[in-house]
């Protein structure tokens, strides 16, 4: 039932605190993650040579949000695999690889076709989906639900962010045994249990959101750069904009805007830049300021309090957001994103 909701997807919106404190139950302790569905495989995991995503879309980009604190908390190199890409290519995948699929549905065509191609090559398959008893939980070696609960709304939104917290518990299980990184694990496992709370606060914003979504009708495409933990928010939220709002948007990588980017900048084309705190702020900063001499039309989103460092006002909105733990930060920054088209 849609309850006192408009359609589906912003109910499932408005569940977030709440899907996400079901996708955390149970699974964290004090100081470490409780992944009943992985612990048997976590040394084999370790081991391997390096860990691949494979997804779609939305799946895709929480995966791609996952990387770099995969990456940081357990040492493996993580690449990244769109499944029709790697079916396409027909990409290398050895026995010593760990295959991690992510997929709301766990039915995607693409997917479970790239989880037939790495388990003929003899990888070690791990499912991250929210459908119990769906193809990718059966045929997967091992795996976690999302625990978001029945997603209805044909633009994911609720299981984009639970799919992000459960590889954030995957990275914390998978790096436990590392002695080096236990202080920024145990300020991770503490910024996860104040999420839910977090994000009932930035959907506070949803008026703002859907002002600011008013005020863009008339313009014809909208990019979004963001940088580190944020390129997927960036793509992800451009990817919202495109089929619910049925308008021109791309996310692109802040890094690249110099490469040939920069040339579309001008007063009328509206850019969201994700500038919250954390270790690239100085580089979106910069950013900013170059966009600011093209004279963009910016729209910038960053950490509470930080308003007045984004430049001259009169010619940029803000949209202030509560600051969590850096690599946790993209759960809270979609938010804006969900709410606007
Ligand atoms: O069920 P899946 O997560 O495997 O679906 C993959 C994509 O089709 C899906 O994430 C799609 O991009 C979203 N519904 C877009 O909001």
């Amino acid at each position: 039932k849609k309850g006192n909701y408009d359609h589906f997807m912003q109910k499932e919106i408005h569940e977030q605190p709440h899907s996400l404190t079901t996708t955390m139950r149970g699974r964290l302790k004090d100081n470490s993650v409780v992944l009943g569905g992985l612990k048997d495989h976590l040394k084999t995991i370790r081991h391997s040579r390096r860990i691949i995503f494979i997804g779609c879309g939305t799946s895709y980009n929480a995966a791609l949000a996952a990387r770099p604190f995969l990456e940081e908390l357990s040492g493996i190199p993580v690449s990244m695999e769109l499944a029709s890409d790697l079916l396409d290519r027909q990409g290398p995948i050895y026995r010593e690889d760990t295959a991690v699929f992510v997929s709301q549905s766990g039915e995607t065509a693409d997917t479970l076709l790239a989880l037939e191609y790495a388990l003929e090559n003899g990888a070690l398959c791990v499912g991250v989906t929210n459908t119990v008893g769906s193809t990718l939980a059966r045929k997967t070696h091992c795996g976690v639900h999302i625990n978001a609960g029945c997603e209805i709304g044909v633009a994911s939104t609720k299981a984009y962010t639970s799919q992000i917290v459960v590889m954030a518990m995957m990275a914390l299980a998978i790096g436990a045994d590392r002695i080096s990184t236990q202080a920024r694990r145990q300020d991770i496992i503490n910024d996860l249990s104040s999420l839910p709370s977090k994000v009932s606060e930035v959907l506070k914003l949803d008026g703002e959101m859907r002002d600011l979504a008013e005020s863009l009708i008339q313009t014809q495409s909208l990019l979004v750069f963001g940088r580190g933990y944020n390129y997927a928010t960036a793509l992800e939220g451009a990817l919202k904009v495109k089929e619910v709002a049925l308008m021109h948007s791309e996310g692109m990588l802040a890094g690249e805007m110099k490469h040939g980017p920069l040339a579309l900048v001008d007063e009328t084309l509206p850019i969201i830049v994700i500038a919250t705190r954390d270790a690239c702020f100085s580089k979106q900063q910069s950013v900013i300021q170059q966009l600011h001499a093209r004279k963009g039309r910016l729209i910038v989103m960053c950490s509470k309090g930080d308003a007045s460092t984004v430049g001259p006002m009169e010619s940029c909105r803000v949209i202030e957001v509560p600051q969590v733990a850096d690599c946790l930060q993209p759960v809270i920054n979609i938010i804006p994103l969900q709410v606007s088209p």
